[in-house]
């Protein structure tokens, strides 16, 4: 049986009560989801895998990636979905190396995702009308959004063989689907 969305959610909420971290998973997925469909892959499984890679972060952050195995078997998640979690903290704190495009999908827009968030946060529109200019505006200055890794989304990219402003526009693309959800989109009353 392959793991439900639902049973991501209930597993989410179990060990994650921080909201801008829901958020965070939620932006993960639905880039996922994104990129699933434009390859012509599972979106439901690219999303679930998007949506849980954090899924040990809150409780176990010493632990990251190495705490999840564990976590996941508690909703009989198969090993391609627990692989492709540990993967995206290749270098940092897993040595599980993303082989799968779905993996190094994941890899890049984890902080990907993060810049974005960032850079619709200072703009009165938010997500609306956003570009990759604006994306590309911040992630030259070092300063704004220091903790996340430039370097490692044009890695990332460059293991997808993928142009970076080409996963930034997806990014933007995933995001823009669940910007309201994500209280990226501007109050319509205002
Ligand atoms: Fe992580
Ligand atoms: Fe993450």
């Amino acid at each position: 049986m392959p793991v439900t969305r639902q049973q991501a959610e209930e597993l989410f909420r179990k060990y994650n009560e921080s909201e801008s971290l829901y958020h965070h998973a939620l932006s993960v997925e639905t880039v996922m989801r994104e990129a699933a469909e434009r390859y012509g892959e599972d979106p439901e499984f690219w999303g679930i895998v998007g949506f849980l890679h954090d899924i040990d972060w809150e409780k176990f952050p010493e632990e990251h990636c190495r705490k999840a195995p564990e976590l996941l078997k508690e909703i009989d998640a198969p090993d391609e979905l627990i692989h492709a979690v540990c993967s995206h903290g290749y270098g940092l704190v897993s040595d599980v190396k993303p082989e799968h495009r779905m993996e190094k999908m994941l890899y890049t827009v984890d902080e990907l995702t993060g810049l974005i968030t960032a850079t619709a946060l200072m703009r009165p529109e938010k997500m609306k009308g956003i570009t990759v200019k604006s994306i590309k505006k911040k992630w030259k200055d070092k300063s704004f959004a220091a903790g996340v890794n430039r370097t490692l989304i044009s890695d990332g990219a460059a293991m997808l063989e993928m142009d970076v402003n080409d996963v930034i526009q997806l990014a933007i693309d995933g995001m823009t689907r669940i910007a309201p959800q994500l209280g990226l989109w501007p109050d319509e009353a205002e």
